[in-house]
């Protein structure tokens, strides 16, 4: 099985860091220290090395160091794949787009997974079951875009048409055979992306039989909101449905309906049970069932591991479930970056991590060796 693994990260006026340098091998990593230490930032840097805005979904200029003067920043990491070493980098300058780069030349975000798969795990992400459907979408389009390069420009496209027609409908003489156009795009990308999306969903199925979890799934399926033709992959039916919706669309000054309005359903083996009904501690096990089924999805289909960020993973598990899942992520040798406040938590994989310890120093945050 091929490895792939960084080897090291360079951090510029960075969030909390005015520069870091952190070398790293084959093993995982884990980061402590107290709270404000800039552990979640270093998972948020690696995370802009794919397609989106990272795991926070911040701003490019919230991303700036405060206290540098001329706002910009940069993030460069080393990635060995199989002994062969690439270098990624992602800067921003005051006013400017974010740039990114593979081996010193321009590269699209879409084409980020030819270099590297990355997948991650947010506390934030624990409220994904309770909260509206946006969350849910966009981490399936994510699965889906780790299993399908071409899905991140797919939904770029519809979203792009899908804006231009929401302008259109707030204007009511607005031109009828550019909104013809546009819901066309929407009709050929919308069925397209639905289409991907509902193969990552048999996919991670496929993954979750092979797997002896303890984080059991019972079922995983794209659902529609009442009339909102979200699941529908014939790009005819998407674009006619989209034309018969202008009247209703014209009065909400917004598109109504298309693959925007699709719903993420998972349940928890057992008793059927909607994820929304679990406990907290469930609904985190049926995240991380989730993510270890996509690793293990990409490794079979690419024979290449991606790298895990899991920020703040023990929190909300008991003890047997973290060892548990400690145990099945070793199984998958991907390099995963944790974080947690206490060492203690992961004393089961000893030696097959490196540990770093964050310090607060007064020109910003670094790191220190552990071990
Ligand atoms: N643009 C910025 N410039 C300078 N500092 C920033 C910027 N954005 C965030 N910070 C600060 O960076 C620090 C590190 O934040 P981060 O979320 O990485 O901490 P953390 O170690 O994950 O903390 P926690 O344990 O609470 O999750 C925080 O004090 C935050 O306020
Ligand atoms: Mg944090």
């Amino acid at each position: 099985m091929a490895k792939l693994f960084l080897t090291q990260l360079n951090l510029a006026q960075f969030r909390c860091f005015s520069r870091l340098r952190l070398k790293t091998d084959h093993r995982s990593v884990i980061l402590t220290g107290e709270n404000g230490s800039g552990k979640t930032s270093i998972l948020e840097a690696i995370s802009l090395f794919s397609p989106g805005r990272g795991l926070r979904r911040a701003k490019v200029a919230d991303l700036a160091r405060h206290l540098n003067p001329s706002p910009s920043w940069k993030v460069s990491c080393q990635i060995d794949r199989d002994g062969t070493q690439r270098s990624v980098e992602t800067t921003w300058m005051n006013n400017s787009k974010r740039r990114l780069e593979v081996d010193g030349k321009s590269v699209k975000q879409a084409e980020l997974n030819d270099c590297v798969t990355i997948l991650w795990l947010t506390p934030a992400m624990d409220r994904l079951w309770s909260e509206s459907a946006d969350g849910r979408r966009r981490f399936l389009d994510r699965t889906t875009m780790s299993l399908i390069a071409d899905h991140a420009g797919d939904v770029m496209a519809y979203d792009r048409a899908m804006r231009e027609r929401n302008r259109l409908l707030r204007h009511p003489d607005s031109d009828a055979h550019w909104l013809k156009v546009l819901e066309f795009r929407m009709g050929e990308a919308g069925a397209k992306l639905t289409r991907q999306r509902l193969y990552a969903i048999e996919r991670l199925t496929r993954a979750l039989a092979g797997s002896v979890s303890p984080f059991p799934i019972g079922d995983i399926r794209l659902i529609s909101q009442e009339g909102a033709q979200a699941t529908t992959i014939d790009r005819e039916e998407l674009t006619e449905a989209l034309r018969l919706s202008r009247p209703r669309d014209f009065k909400a000054g917004r598109t109504l309906i298309g693959p925007h309005r699709a719903d993420l359903v998972v349940e928890f083996q057992g008793q059927n049970r909607a994820a929304q009904l679990c406990s907290t501690g469930e609904q985190k096990a049926l995240l991380i069932s989730l993510i270890l089924a996509n690793a293990r999805a990409i490794l079979e289909d690419f024979d290449c591991p991606p790298v895990m960020l899991l920020d703040e993973i023990a929190a909300h598990l008991d003890t047997h479930r973290f060892q548990m899942f400690l145990a099945e992520a070793k199984q998958l040798d991907c390099q995963m970056w944790m974080t947690g406040t206490e060492w203690a938590l992961f004393d089961s994989l000893a030696e097959e991590a490196q540990k770093f310890q964050m310090v607060v120093e007064p020109d910003g945050s670094t790191v220190k060796i552990v071990n």
